[in-house]
């Protein structure tokens, strides 16, 4: 274990038990359509390379980086878009894919930039759903693997100053480490 880390959430096994459960239930629910599965840049991309390899469908992939900041209630003017997507998604299943819903600004930002593309129908999927009392938006995941305590946690994508990001489980960062 890193000694960054104070202890192991989620170990190697138990992320990829859940996330061949999730991406049955996608492939599932999805028969006979063809999504488009956006991950959202750079946490999930760890999440996203394992879970479309677990979906049994013909998709197309994309990606969003995309920054929130303020604590303004939420609209797309809270949220800035640093690469967009290339796929033109009006008239498609779309699933979005992020690491962790904290306080689900990102998401519902990022879910009304979408929106406006008309596409049929739009779902979310969080690797971790961070139970807080810190929530600014109704918007909620269609899918999740596990959820968190309101501890700040890495690995598998996740990264405390970009650092982290390559653990190849999901742990709990000692606060000191980012509190000074
Ligand atoms: P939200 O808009 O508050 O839901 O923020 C979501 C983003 O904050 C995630 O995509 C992460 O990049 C980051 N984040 C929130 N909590 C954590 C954490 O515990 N560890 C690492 N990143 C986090």
């Amino acid at each position: 274990m890193h000694s960054d880390v104070e202890s192991i959430l989620f170990t190697e096994e138990q992320i990829a038990e859940a996330i061949k459960t999730i991406g049955k239930r996608i492939t599932d629910d999805h028969t006979g359509k063809s999504p488009v599965i956006i991950g959202i840049l750079k946490g999930s991309f760890v999440f996203m390379s394992d879970l479309v390899r677990s979906i049994e469908l013909d998709c197309e992939l994309d990606f969003m980086v995309a920054k929130s900041y303020g604590n303004a209630a939420v609209s797309s003017g809270t949220v800035n878009v640093l690469k967009d997507i290339d796929t033109d998604i009006a008239g498609k299943d779309v699933i979005i894919v992020e690491d962790i819903l904290d306080t689900a600004r990102t998401l519902a930002a990022v879910k009304e930039i979408l929106s406006a593309r008309k596409p049929a129908s739009i779902q979310i999927c969080t690797l971790l759903d961070k139970v807080t009392t810190k929530k600014v938006s109704v918007v909620r995941a269609d899918y999740k693997c596990f959820d968190v305590g309101d501890e700040f946690v890495v690995g598998y994508g996740l990264d405390y100053a970009e650092r982290y990001r390559n653990l190849r489980y999901i742990g709990i960062l000692k606060r000191e480490i980012y509190e000074h």
